[in-house]
C-alpha cells in the first residue's frame, strides 16, 4: 500500500534507495511503518509542533522524535545554545562544567538520585544499570514487566516492548540463553506475579525494573497501589527497585513518574528529554550505589562521547525552559483535551476504544479496555488501528506508527493543533 491522496514520490524513492543501504531502510525498527502498512514518509525538516517531509507535505507531529522535543522541534533558545556551544567543539572527551550543570539539575528534579553518570542512549543506561543492580546485590536475576521496553540490551529482550512487540518478534535470535536466563517476567500492575517470583527465588532476585507509567505497549497507567506495592516488595527482600524514566522523566513531571506518584525508587535511568534532541541517557540513584561505578569504584562502565558537550547544552537549555511557570499545566492542559476528544470522537462514531494521558503523555487502544497491561493491550483492533493512522497521516497529522507506543506533545503544540487533529480524527473515525 503506498499513501493515497497526499503526493509521497520524494518520500518513496528516498526509502527505496534506503532499502538497498540499511536493513529494512532504517536506523531504527519502528520508524518502517510494519505494523500500519505503507511506507514511512522521510522528513526534510521538523520545527515547533511540526514536521515536513521531502515532497513538501506538512503534519501536525505527536511522535516527537520517540519523547526528546517537549519543548517543541528547533525550539530557538536550545538552537542559539547548540550554536554557541559548536563554536567551542564538538567533543572534548574530558572532564566539562556542562555536566556538572546537568548533572546538578538532574539530582535536583529526579528524587531518587544524588548521583548521575551520563552515557549516550537510554538502552546504554539501562545496560550499565542491571550491571550495577547486580554488583551492588551480589545477585543475578531480575524482574521486568511483559511489553515494557529497556533498550535493546541482551538480558532485556524478554517479552519486550516496543519494536519488538510491533513487529511480533518472540524473543531476538543471537541472544543467548545465558543472557535471559535470569530474566524473570511478571504481568504489568500483577503485584501477587512479582511476590510468587521473590517467593520462588528467594534471595537471588537483584532487583524489578520497570516502566512506571508504560509508554512501550501503548500508553498503560500503573494501578493505584502498584508501584508503592512494588516499592515495599523490593525492600522486603534486600532488592532494588529501578524506574526506567527514559521515557516519562521530566515528561510525567519535571521530577518523572517518581515525583508524580511520591515513590521513589532506589535507581532511575533517563534518556530522551534529558538530550533536547541530541544522543544522551543516565543512569542515577544513592550516593551508597553509585560510588560503585568506575573509577570511584569496581563496576566498569565508560563511553567515548558520553558527556558530550552539545548533547549537555541542549539538555540543560531543555531543563531550563521546562523550569519556566506553567510548562506542565500548559502540557496537561492541551494533551486532556487531545486524549478526550479522541476518545470522545472514536465513541460517538461506535468504535470500541479507551485510553487517557498524563502530561505529555497519551494514548489511545481500540478496546474497550481497560488496559492494565500488554495482554489486554493485544486486545486492542490493530487494523483498524493501522487504518486509522493511515487516515489522519492522509489528513497531516503524524502519530506513531504502532499501536504499541505512547503519543507526546509538546510545548509548542497549540489549541489549533489540537482542533485541527480532531477535526481529522472525525474524519477517519467516521469512515473506519
Ligand atoms: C522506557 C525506555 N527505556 C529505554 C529505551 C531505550 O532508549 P534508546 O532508544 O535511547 O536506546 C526506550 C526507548 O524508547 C524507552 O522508551
Amino acid at each position: 500500500m503506498v499513501n493515497t491522496t497526499i503526493k509521497t514520490t520524494k518520500s518513496q524513492e528516498i526509502f527505496a534507495a534506503a532499502q538497498n543501504l540499511m536493513p529494512g531502510g532504517v536506523s531504527s525498527p519502528v520508524r518502517a511503518f510494519k505494523s500500519v502498512g505503507g511506507q514511512p514518509i522521510v522528513f526534510d525538516r521538523v520545527k515547533d509542533s511540526y514536521i515536513w517531509d521531502v515532497d513538501g507535505n506538512q503534519y501536525i507531529d505527536y511522535v516527537g522524535t520517540w519523547g526528546p522535543a517537549i519543548c517543541g522541534h528547533a525550539h530557538p533558545e536550545v538552537i542559539a545554545a547548540l550554536h554557541e556551544a559548536l563554536e567551542k567543539g564538538t567533543s572534548f572527551g574530558a572532564p566539562s562544567v556542562l555536566e556538572n550543570l546537568l548533572a546538578e539539575m538532574v539530582i535536583d528534579a529526579v528524587p531518587s538520585m544524588e548521583m548521575v553518570r551520563f552515557v549516550n542512549s537510554g538502552t546504554e543506561a539501562c545496560m550499565a544499570v542491571l550491571r550495577l543492580m547486580r554488583a551492588f546485590t551480589n545477585r543475578e536475576k531480575i524482574i521486568k514487566f511483559e511489553g515494557c521496553y529497556h533498550g535493546h540490551a541482551d538480558m532485556f529482550l524478554v517479552k519486550a516492548g516496543s519494536g519488538v512487540a510491533t513487529l511480533g518478534l518472540p524473543d531476538s535470535p543471537g541472544v543467548p540463553k545465558a543472557a535471559t536466563s535470569s530474566t524473570l517476567t511478571a504481568p504489568y500492575n500483577d503485584l501477587e506475579a512479582v511476590k510468587a517470583l521473590f517467593a520462588e527465588n528467594r534471595d537471588e532476585i537483584a532487583g524489578v525494573i520497570l516502566e512506571p507509567v508504560v509508554g512501550n505497549a501503548g500508553f498503560i497507567t500503573p494501578d493505584a497501589g502498584f508501584l508503592e506495592g512494588l516499592r515495599e516488595i523490593t525492600h522486603e527482600h534486600g532488592a532494588l527497585l529501578v524506574f526506567d524514566e527514559v521515557m516519562t522523566g521530566f515528561r510525567i513531571a519535571y521530577g518523572g513518574a517518581q515525583e508524580r506518584f511520591g515513590v521513589t525508587p532506589d535507581l532511575t535511568t533517563l534518556g530522551k528529554v534529558i538530550g533536547g534532541g541530541l544522543p544522551v541517557g543516565a543512569y542515577g540513584g544513592g550516593r551508597d550505589i553509585m560510588s560503585m561505578i568506575a573509577p570511584a569504584g569496581p563496576v566498569y562502565q565508560a563511553g567515548t562521547l558520553s558527556g558530550n558537550p552539545l548533547a549537555m547544552t541542549a539538555g540543560i537549555k531543555t531543563l531550563e525552559l521546562l523550569q519556566r511557570p506553567g510548562t506542565y499545566e500548559y502540557l496537561d492542559q492541551i494533551t486532556q483535551k487531545l486524549a478526550d476528544g479522541l476518545l470522545q470522537i472514536a465513541k460517538e462514531t461506535g468504535h470500541e476504544a479507551c485510553g487517557g494521558h498524563i502530561s505529555a503523555m497519551f494514548g489511545l487502544f481500540f478496546t474497550s479496555g481497560p488496559v492494565h497491561n500488554y495482554e489486554d493491550a493485544k486486545k486492542s483492533d490493530m487494523a483498524k488501528f493501522a487504518r486509522f493512522h493511515r487516515g489522519m497521516l492522509e489528513r497531516g497529522v503524524y502519530l506513531a506508527p504502532s499501536q504499541f507506543e505512547a503519543g507526546f506533545t509538546s510545548l509548542a503544540h497549540t489549541e489549533a493543533d489540537i482542533h485541527q487533529t480532531l477535526v481529522a480524527a472525525r474524519e477517519v473515525l467516521c469512515n473506519l
